[in-house]
C-alpha cells in the first residue's frame, strides 16, 4: 500500500492502495464515482475513459502510481454546472440506448472537442474509434458531437 494524493474533478484527495492498482477502481471503490464504469479492463473498449491533463486515457489499464498529482477529470466534474453542452446535446440527440458506454463516449467527445472545437466527420470517427457501443449509438453520438460543436460556437463556452 502507498499513499497517494490525487487532484479529482478539481479536489485533492489522499487515497491509500496498492500502487499498481488501476486507477478505475480507485475512483469506483475508493472515491465512490461510480460514473465511469468497467468494460473491458484491457484497454479495448473505452467504458472507462476519464480526463487526464485534460487527455482523454483508459482509466481500467493506467495504474493510480502513474497519476499521482495529476489533474484528473472523471463525468461528475466534467461540467461544474452539472450539464455540459455534450450532455446537453446527448439528451437532445437522445443518444443512449442502454447507456452503460455512455460515460466513455462523452468524456472521449470531450477531450475531442477541448482540442477540435468544431470535428469534420472524420475526425469524431478518428477521436470515437476506441469507444464501443453493443448497443450501435454511434450514429447519434456523431450528431450529437456536432450539435455539441455548434452551441459552444455560438456561445463561445464548453461548459
Ligand atoms: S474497461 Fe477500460 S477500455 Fe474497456
Ligand atoms: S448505449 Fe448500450 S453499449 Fe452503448
Amino acid at each position: 500500500m502507498a499513499d497517494i494524493t490525487l487532484r479529482v474533478n478539481g479536489s485533492e484527495r489522499k487515497v491509500s492502495v496498492a500502487p499498481e492498482a488501476p486507477l478505475l477502481w480507485v475512483l469506483r471503490d475508493t472515491l465512490e464515482l461510480t460514473g465511469t464504469k468497467f468494460g473491458c479492463g484491457a484497454g479495448l473498449c473505452g467504458a472507462c475513459t476519464v480526463h487526464v491533463e485534460g487527455n482523454a486515457i483508459r482509466s481500467c489499464s493506467t495504474p493510480v502510481s502513474q497519476v499521482a498529482g495529476k489533474s484528473i477529470t472523471t463525468i461528475e466534474g466534467l461540467s461544474a454546472k452539472g450539464l455540459h453542452v455534450l450532455q446537453q446535446a446527448w439528451l437532445a440527440e437522445e443518444v443512449p440506448q442502454c447507456g452503460y458506454c455512455q460515460t466513455g463516449q462523452i468524456m472521449s467527445a470531450a477531450a475531442l472537442l477541448a482540442k477540435t472545437p468544431n470535428p469534420t466527420d472524420d475526425e469524431i470517427i478518428k477521436a470515437m474509434n476506441g469507444n464501443l457501443c453493443r448497443c450501435g449509438t454511434y450514429e447519434r453520438i456523431r450528431k450529437a458531437i456536432h450539435r455539441a460543436a455548434s452551441n459552444v460556437s455560438a456561445s463561445g463556452a464548453a461548459r
